[in-house]
């Protein structure tokens, strides 16, 4: 693991990039969440935001993702999902943030010991909905 992050400061040409390269911790992505996924998820990522009742299928419970899925929370398919990258043969109802999450990125353990360079808004969305799995 800290081979991989070295590998990948190397990469990046710039040792100095490494320091800011840091994965975002979950307050980052509260605060993106509540500005711009709880209209439709709820405040507490549970469902039942203010317009989730006119929305089909409605928005799921964002607490349960590792419950619905063995217990592993599934950090690709979840970056996937917010970034809309899957969205082809899925509901258009959940909007794409693309413009929100572009910028910087940091190196993300997407679960399988590789690390792959994500946005950090969307890196720090993540580490939101991981750290409020129930
Ligand atoms: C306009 C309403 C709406 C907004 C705003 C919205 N979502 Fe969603 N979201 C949905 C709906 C509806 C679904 C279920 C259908 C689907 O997958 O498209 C969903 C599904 C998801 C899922 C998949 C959950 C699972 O169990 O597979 C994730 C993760 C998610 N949203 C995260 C977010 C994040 C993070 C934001 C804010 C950046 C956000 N959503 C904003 C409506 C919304």
């Amino acid at each position: 693991m800290k081979r991989a992050i070295a590998g990948f400061c190397l990469g990046a040409g710039l040792l100095g990039a490494c320091a800011v390269a840091e994965m975002p911790q979950p307050p980052e992505g509260q605060a993106l969440f509540v500005e711009n996924c709880a209209l439709c998820h709820g405040a507490d990522g549970r469902g039942g935001g203010d317009i989730a009742a006119g929305l089909q299928p409605a928005p799921p419970d964002l607490t349960r993702i590792s419950a619905r899925n063995g217990g592993d929370f599934p950090r690709a398919q979840v970056l996937s999902q917010i970034d809309g990258y899957t969205r082809m043969d899925r509901t258009e109802e959940m909007p794409e943030f693309g413009l929100l999450l572009r910028g910087e990125t940091v190196p993300v353990d997407v679960g399988d010991g590789q690390l792959s360079p994500v946005p950090r808004p969307l890196a720090a969305l993540m580490v939101y909905l991981e750290s409020i799995q129930r």
